[in-house]
């Protein structure tokens, strides 16, 4: 049984390498190279199949935000999104064909998360809890001591874009961002 400490301190290498894809391509490789070493980050690749320090990701990000101005927020957000369509991919025998935003949101803790869990008992993914709130809403609750609604807001909203559905969908953070228990609101307009 792993201790609770190490499961959410390391994080599944796909996370890193998923950051790197989303460095490169906003910016590119030279900036991610400059992240790397501005963030004290000793090793120079990740493995998708090996576990690293979650902090190493908040490291990065955080030297990104003050070469760019921007809050640590927006780019976790934007991050997020970016990673929907490798997600998508790399787990694509989990998702039926007929779902759309709304499905691959009620299904992703029983589905998807437990499919990461299952695959590899080293990850951590956060607890989902999912509440429909009448015909047009979800309330997603997010628990995870690592604190990243950013994250999690940015992969709502890169699943709405991945079904073509972001004029339709609209998610707004309820709870203070970096708490450990956020609430976020989505609403799908008809
Ligand atoms: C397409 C469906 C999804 C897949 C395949 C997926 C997969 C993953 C994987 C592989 C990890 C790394 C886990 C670890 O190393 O312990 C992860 C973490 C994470 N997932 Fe998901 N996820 C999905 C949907 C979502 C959704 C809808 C949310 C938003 C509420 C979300 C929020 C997060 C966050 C914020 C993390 C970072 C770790 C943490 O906060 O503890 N995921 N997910």
């Amino acid at each position: 049984m792993k201790n609770e400490a190490d499961a959410f301190h390391l994080m599944h290498g796909s996370m890193f390498v998923m950051l790197q894809h989303y460095v490169e391509s906003a910016y590119d490789h030279g900036t991610w190279v400059k992240l790397l070493e501005g963030a004290g980050v000793e090793h120079t690749s990740f493995q998708m199949q090996e576990m690293y320090p979650t902090h190493e990701i908040f490291a990065i990000v955080g030297r990104l935000g003050e070469s760019t101005g921007q809050s640590i927020f927006n780019l976790m957000e934007q991050f997020g999104k970016f990673m929907v369509p490798d997600l998508m991919r790399m787990y694509s025998r989990y998702v039926r064909p007929e779902w759309r935003t709304y499905e691959m949101l009620i299904h992703t803790e029983d589905k998807m998360h437990a499919a990461v869990r299952r695959e590899d008992s080293r990850t951590s993914p956060p607890k989902l809890i999912i509440t429909k709130k009448g015909a047009n809403q979800l309330v997603i609750e997010y628990k995870s001591k690592r604190r990243m609604a950013g994250v999690a807001v940015g992969i709502i909203k890169g699943i709405s874009r991945y079904f073509n559905e972001s004029d339709k969908v609209e998610v707004m953070l309820l709870s203070p961002a970096d708490a450990e228990r956020v609430q976020i609101k989505v609403d799908f307009l008809s």
